[in-house]
């Protein structure tokens, strides 16, 4: 490569006091027009003169060096710091996609920094070049250990610099794309779900008109309650979406019996009751929900066992789905179902469900009542706290009224 592509020691200096005047076509502005391969560099560089590089090193001329030598080659986004000690935080705030790193530095060396930088994963791919004596054998190898990318010589010169920052910037390029496909094929997926959630969920409201929009009022409710409970927000997200599935098993569920008009016989009630196992069945395949194993273990747990069937479902979602199908009838005090289970042997997911999904019921209108008023509504739940309901459940519900009487309304059957 023809050496004059690069300019001297003294040009650097010279013209690192102002902006470089380079202009995006890599031609130089004030008449003096570069060789070929010049041009042929900058235009390779096109792509990734808009990253943003740092420069750190405690001595000014240094920076000032590097700047120039970057400018020159038609990098616009230059960053510096030379206070070791300001470092990190510039870094946070700067955000920079490639970062040049002197080593010896008072109070925070090179090493440090590096060190720092790898433990947030949010740095965890940010390419460092470490400026460098050439001599410093075995600081280069901590440098390579706590994740350095290349090393540069100095004094820098531009041949050794350019064509590994271009190189660097190249990878962090391909990483960035292939970082936001991961995401938006993430996003497609799970909109995807989503909408096969909601897709079942209808499915079985088609066969039980009576609920309407009964599945989105009460997946609703329960995301109020898992983000009141202080949840972490994917758990939040996944219960509300699960709980979508809670009356799934519905679809099994005889037409005689379940769109019988008036009240059911105990033999009749019976198999109703049994919509919680087929849901469990239907979304996670699990082998303990008919009652024959011990339903209070934590979905993990059962997700463990269902691994020994070939049909067990493996997705959080769906084992979600199955034990909110199962648990939403058990009760606090024991006499719900189908396993009677007591307090916190029903999982957290089925005992928010019993409160949203009994809620909805005596705020909804049914063939055989109109919805009851709100206080009324209030003051039924208010009887369960113990009995029906887990205590605290019903507290958080009470007191987050104003939000669910938006969404009561918002959704109204039609
Ligand atoms: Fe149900």
């Amino acid at each position: 490569m023809n050496t004059s592509t690069y300019l001297s020691e003294s040009q650097v200096f010279e013209s690192a006091d102002e902006p470089v005047n380079v202009s995006h076509s890599g031609e130089c502005l004030d008449g003096e027009c570069l060789d070929g391969e010049t041009v042929a560099t900058s235009e390779r560089q096109q792509g990734s003169n808009n990253y943003k590089i740092m420069v750190v090193d405690d001595v000014p001329l240094n920076v000032k060096l590097a700047s120039a030598h970057l400018s020159a080659a038609g990098y616009k986004n230059i960053v510096s710091e030379t206070d070791s000690t300001k470092a990190l935080a510039r870094l946070y705030q700067e955000q920079p996609d490639l970062l040049l790193l002197d080593i010896m530095m008072p109070h925070v060396s090179g090493l440090d920094i590096l060190a720092a930088i790898r433990c947030d994963k949010q740095f965890s791919h940010l390419p460092v070049l470490i400026l460098t004596a050439a001599t410093d054998r075995e600081m280069k190898i901590q440098a390579l250990e706590l994740g350095a990318t290349d090393f540069l010589t100095k004094p820098l010169d531009a041949q050794d610099l350019l064509p590994r920052v271009h190189n660097a910037l190249l990878v962090k390029s391909h990483q960035d794309d292939l970082e936001l496909r991961v995401r938006q094929r993430t996003q497609e997926l799970q909109h995807a779900q989503e909408e096969v959630v909601i897709c079942l969920a209808r499915a079985a409201e088609y066969r039980d008109n009576e609920t309407g929009r009964h599945v989105i009022r009460v997946s609703r409710y329960v995301g109020i309650i898992a983000r009141e409970l202080g949840l972490a927000r994917n758990t939040v997200a996944l219960m509300e979406q699960a709980a979508t599935l809670h009356d799934m098993g519905k679809v099994g569920i005889p037409d005689a019996i379940l769109l019988k008009p008036g009240k059911l016989t105990e033999e009749e009630f019976s198999v109703m009751k049994k919509h919680c196992v087929f849901g469990a069945d239907i979304c996670s395949g699990l082998i303990n929900y008919s009652g024959q194993g011990d339903s209070s273990q934590s979905v993990a747990a059962q997700a463990a066992v269902s691994t020994q069937r070939p049909q067990g479902c493996t997705s959080p979602l769906l084992k979600m789905a199955g034990s909110i199908a199962v648990t939403h009838h058990e009760k606090w005090d024991g006499s719900g179902y189908p396993n009677g289970l007591k307090g916190e042997q029903i999982p957290l997911e089925g005992r928010i469900t019993a409160v949203a999904d009994v809620f909805d019921a005596l705020s909804s209108r049914r063939p055989y009542k109109e919805p009851f008023p709100l206080d009324k509504c209030v003051s039924i739940l208010e009887e369960g706290r113990s009995q029906h309901f887990d205590p605290q459940i019903v507290d958080v519900f009470l007191n987050c009224l104003d939000e669910v009487v938006v969404i009561r309304d918002q959704y109204a059957d039609e």
